[in-house]
């Protein structure tokens, strides 16, 4: 027994209701709420009961440094990923210990900051062509769901990008809306504690069921096409590189339901997140005029009329700075979680095995002692200099360590092409941006639709 773990003690917690912990506890302030709640009267690390579970939170740098860096292998994705497995299955986000590492290997080149530059022509003309539909629908000064719109976009860029195909509206729309609902359910699910086995028909299970074929028809429907094309492509997409990747002891390929499987992956983690962040992007907006004005005259200064290139994404340093900020305050993935292997301390608190531990991404992106006035919306606080002096796990909305998110450099480049897209055209803004309430599922999500207003800046003749 180590010094450390001699001198360990429990970690605080509320007192839990027998048999439901701290479940109703949760439903009544929400997720969001509750857990920031507890870190202000209980500390950095406590501990919450959700029905059978243990879970330990940590809203510090260093114990998260703990968990996802010095002792990572402790911590791994098992029980804590059994939701996110109904729906993706056994893929690059859900797998563990070998064979994630080599499927990891596997998709790595796609998301290579070189092949993501490819990606920038498709990336700006899908915005430009949904901003052509806007016109079309909405007159000046006319509203749509903001958040709907993004989700639209988000899918179509990851459907061109990564699998070489176009969704178009109307599988785009379905197949957005069948991710929707089953991030929901799942969410559902997960806030309950009640996991009935999918193959007992609730009415749930059973409407999730029907999003899963839905989703699964759309897969299946991507992989076969790419399996058709007869002539090799100059450059092979993601969904063309894991249909040739051979094991390498073996010489197997992937079998049609690990194929299915990656894909699901792609397609889930691949839109929602940026699709929220540039929601939320714009709700912080429209209670900062002067951020807007400043953005657009660097997007005036960097594109004027022409369309994005590669080369300008680095160019437009505000921008970026805009949508780390966002990240910041509204990380789309507002929490990790991870199965502990064994006993360990965590800021002087003991671990169990089995405990479910929630590195709280959105808790210590905005913990005072790391953050001044940590709720103002300050794109500065990204100046390109005033990283450096940063507690490094103190933001992380892609996570750290191997298993930060691999679409990263994709990520920060969408929402870049698109949010200067949006602003070199558009003026959008909120009529009441306090109005969408958080809900913090499985990713941060509006409560609700996002109606924005939009103004064109330029005439369709500039345009
Ligand atoms: C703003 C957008 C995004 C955010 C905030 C985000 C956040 C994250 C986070 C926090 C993780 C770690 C999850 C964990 O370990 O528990 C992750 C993993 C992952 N993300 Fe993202 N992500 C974003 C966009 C994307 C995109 C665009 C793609 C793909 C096109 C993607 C694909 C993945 C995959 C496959 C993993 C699992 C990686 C692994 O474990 O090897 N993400 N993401």
């Amino acid at each position: 027994m180590t010094m450390e773990t001699m001198t360990a003690r429990e970690a605080p917690q509320g007192k839990p209701l027998p048999w439901v912990g701290h479940l109703l506890h949760v439903a009544h302030h929400g997720m969001w709420d509750f857990l920031a709640k507890e870190q202000r009267e209980r500390g950095d690390y406590f501990r919450l009961t959700l029905g059978p579970r243990q879970m330990f939170v940590i809203a510090h740098p260093d114990g998260i440094e703990r968990v996802l860096g010095t002792n990572r292998d402790n911590y791994i994705k098992k029980t804590s990923y059994d939701s996110m497995r109904l729906l993706t299955g056994d893929g690059l986000l859900t797998l563990e210990g070998d064979t994630w590492r080599t499927r990891r290997r596997m998709a790595n080149p796609a998301f290579h900051r070189e092949s993501v530059r490819r990606f920038v022509r498709s990336i700006s003309g899908i915005s430009q062509e949904a901003l052509a539909a806007w016109r079309w629908r909405i007159p000046n000064g006319g509203t749509l769901d903001l958040h709907h719109e993004m989700m639209l976009l988000t899918l179509e860029v990851v459907a061109e990008t990564l699998f070489g195909q176009r969704m178009g509206e109307a599988a785009g729309d379905t197949s957005g809306r069948a991710f929707a609902e089953a991030l929901k359910v799942l969410s559902d699910r997960g806030n309950t504690g009640v996991r009935l086995p999918l193959h007992i028909p609730t009415p749930g299970n059973l409407r999730f069921r029907r999003i899963l074929q839905t989703l699964d028809t759309e897969v299946y429907r991507i992989l076969d096409a790419a399996r058709k094309e007869t002539e090799p492509r100059a450059v092979p997409t993601l969904v063309h590189m894991l249909l040739q990747a051979r094991d390498e002891d073996t010489g197997q390929g992937l079998t049609d339901r690990e194929l299915r499987n990656e894909l699901m992956t792609l397609f889930l983690a691949g839109h929602e997140t940026t699709a929220l962040l540039l929601t939320w992007l714009f709700t912080l907006l429209s209670r900062s005029p002067q951020v807007v004005e400043r953005a657009e005259a660097e997007v005036d200064a960097v594109l004027g009329n022409r369309e994005p290139t590669a080369d300008d994404v680095p160019k437009l340093v505000y921008l970026r700075q805009i949508i780390d900020e966002a990240l910041r305050l509204r990380p789309p993935a507002w929490s990790i979680a991870r199965d502990t292997v064994a006993d360990d301390v965590i800021g002087g608190f003991h671990v169990r095995a089995g405990d479910l531990v929630l590195p709280a991404i959105y808790l210590v992106q905005r913990h005072p002692a790391f953050w001044p006035h940590p709720e103002r919306f300050d794109p500065d606080r990204f100046a390109p200099d005033r990283a450096k002096s940063r507690h490094h796990y103190a933001y992380l909305p892609f996570s750290l360590g191997p298993r930060i998110c691999i679409g990263n450099i994709f990520a920060l480049t969408e929402a870049t092409v698109m949010l200067a897209t949006l602003l070199q055209h558009t003026r959008i803004s909120m009529d009441a941006p306090d109005a969408v309430r958080i809900q913090a599922g499985i990713t941060l999500r509006p409560a609700g639709p996002v109606p924005v207003r939009v103004r064109w800046r330029r005439s369709r003749a500039q345009a």
